[in-house]
């Protein structure tokens, strides 16, 4: 027993060394040489472009805070992060970093004192990004961008969760070096589809909320040799990263490059509208930035996914709910319910207005195998945010004071399963959980039209 008990204390050492000595292996990466006379003015410019087509701003400038001074708290399944001041200060931000180090951080996720980063900063993504580009971003990092003095801040993670070699673990084995990874488009039929393919695999990071995560939390697939790419990601702040694939209901299938390219740029289109949460914010930072180019190849490749092979929901265009709702016969709890709160603005006929309330039949967000983020909808309601070119907040006010659990799911349960609409039935328990996840003041809820009584 006593030998046993010895031969398993030496061979945990032997592993726990394995591990360290895999850990704390320097990892070697190839040194990206400056670029060579190039217009400095361009280049800047340029850079701005790729920081916002990368949305480094999200993270890393604070609410209220200065540019890219960094502070904003993210949180993690381990503890709550704080983004790095990325200015070109020299005591508090990068601003003595080489280029090599800045492309250490950002395409390999290694900081200058040679520790691990965060994956919640996404370099797994940013390791697609081409040298040049990495060149034109540090141009403007350094010179585009005002040096603010503001300390980082440490993050808010328990020893020993906080230690960072076992990151340096999960680097190594989940994220891909940016030489393995070297951007090819001769893989893409056409050169539209692989700009797209680039821009959304890469500094665009759409993967990194729309792509499903496996236990050990890198995502399943970082291009579109796996079908898990864009299926559908965690819910985030009760909003769902939505099935971004070809599946004709509950993903981008029926959307056409146009109602994607408004939606990118001005977070509406005439038919499909509502970007909630997270969404919006990338499009007011990021994606309504591109330019029109861009956004077509975005576009192009999205609709190049074929659609995930297990499809819960689906849409056949049927009148009969129309007729039947017209005529003052609702037949359920839930069309009553519908008519009584939704139909002012939604139409009887699920159909909206076109640019204004979005139509019901055939949603893409209805049609969501998983309904979290259409009973957040309803109990909180939202505000489609302003953008350049929609400068106006729309907004649909949350029904939280005046429909209990058991009429929210009756009410999903019947614009789920009308005008053509089939989708999966929601039950009261989903609401309730959902209910006490919203803070009493959160934005959303204070956000509404609606005043509380
Ligand atoms: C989704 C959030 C997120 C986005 C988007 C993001 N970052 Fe980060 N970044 C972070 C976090 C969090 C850290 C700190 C990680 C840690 O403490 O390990 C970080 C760290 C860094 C660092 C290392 C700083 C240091 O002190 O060594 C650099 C450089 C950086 N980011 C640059 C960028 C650039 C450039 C972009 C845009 C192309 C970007 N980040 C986009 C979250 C983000
Ligand atoms: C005062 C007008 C108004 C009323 C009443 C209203 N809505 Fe809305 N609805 C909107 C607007 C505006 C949007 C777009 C909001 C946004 O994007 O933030 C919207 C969006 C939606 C969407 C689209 C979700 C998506 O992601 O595409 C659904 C579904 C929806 N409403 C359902 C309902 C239901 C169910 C009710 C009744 C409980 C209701 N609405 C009541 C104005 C209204
Ligand atoms: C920070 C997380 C996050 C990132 C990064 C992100 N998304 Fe989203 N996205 C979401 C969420 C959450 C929704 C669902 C919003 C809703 O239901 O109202 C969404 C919705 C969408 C929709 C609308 C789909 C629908 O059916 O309503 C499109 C299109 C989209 N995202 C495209 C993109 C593209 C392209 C990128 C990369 C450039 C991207 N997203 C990056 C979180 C994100």
């Amino acid at each position: 027993m006593k030998k046993f008990l010895l031969s398993l204390i030496s061979l945990a050492v032997v592993v726990l060394v394995a591990l360290l000595i895999f850990a704390f292996w320097p990892t070697t990466t190839p040194t990206l040489a400056a670029a060579k006379d190039a217009d400095q003015a361009a280049l800047i410019e340029k850079g701005r472009y790729l920081a916002d087509a990368g949305d480094c701003t999200a993270c890393h400038t604070a609410k209220g805070g200065k540019p890219f001074a960094g502070g904003l708290p993210i949180a993690s399944p381990i503890g709550t992060l704080y983004s790095s001041n990325i200015t070109p200060d020299k005591a508090s931000g990068i601003g003595n970093y080489s280029l090599e180090d800045f492309d250490r951080a950002v395409r390999h996720g290694i900081a200058a004192n040679g520790t691990s980063l965060y994956p919640a900063m996404p370099y797994p993504a940013y390791a697609r990004t081409s040298d040049d580009d990495m060149r034109a971003l540090y141009a403007y990092f350094m010179q585009g961008v005002a040096p603010v003095s503001a300390q980082n801040r440490a993050n808010d993670v328990p020893w020993p969760l906080s230690m960072r070699w076992p990151l340096a673990i999960w680097r190594k084995v989940f994220a891909p070096a940016p030489q393995a990874v070297a951007f090819d488009a001769s893989r893409y039929k056409d050169p539209q589809i692989a700009r797209g393919a680039y821009l959304v695999q890469g500094l665009g990071h759409c993967g990194s909320c729309h792509t499903p995560r496996a236990l050990t939390l890198q995502e399943k697939a970082l291009d579109e040799s796996g079908e898990a790419f864009l299926s559908g990601g965690p819910v985030i702040d009760g909003w769902l990263a939505v099935n971004l694939r070809g599946n004709p209901a509950d993903g981008l299938g029926n959307w056409s490059d146009d109602d994607i390219v408004a939606t990118l740029r001005s977070a509406r289109s005439a038919t499909h509208a509502v970007l909630g949460g997270a969404m919006g914010d990338v499009v007011v930072h990021s994606t309504q930035h591109l330019n029109d180019a861009d956004l077509h190849a975005v576009a192009a490749y999205l609709k190049s996914l074929p659609p995930t092979k297990d499809q819960v929901a689906s849409f056949k265009a049927d009148p009969a709910t129309a007729k039947a709702l017209a005529a003052g016969q609702e037949g359920s709890r839930g069309a009553e319910l519908y008519v009584d709160n939704c139909a002012a603005c939604h139409r009887t006929n699920g159909q909206g207005y076109e640019r204004v309330f979005p139509k019901i039949a055939g949603n893409s967000s209805v049609l969501s195998q998983d309904p979290v983020s259409m009973i957040r909808l309803v109990l909180a309601g939202s505000k489609l945010p302003a953008t350049a070119t929609a400068p106006s907040e729309l907004g649909m006010p949350g029904f939280a004071w005046r429909l209990s659990d058991e009429e929210v799911a009756q009410l999903l349960t019947f614009i789920r399963s009308s005008w053509g609409n089939q989708a999966p039935a929601v039950n009261a328990e989903e609401v309730t959980k959902l209910r006490a996840t919203l803070p009493k003041e959160s934005p959303a809820v204070s956000r509404t039209d609606i005043a509380k009584p």
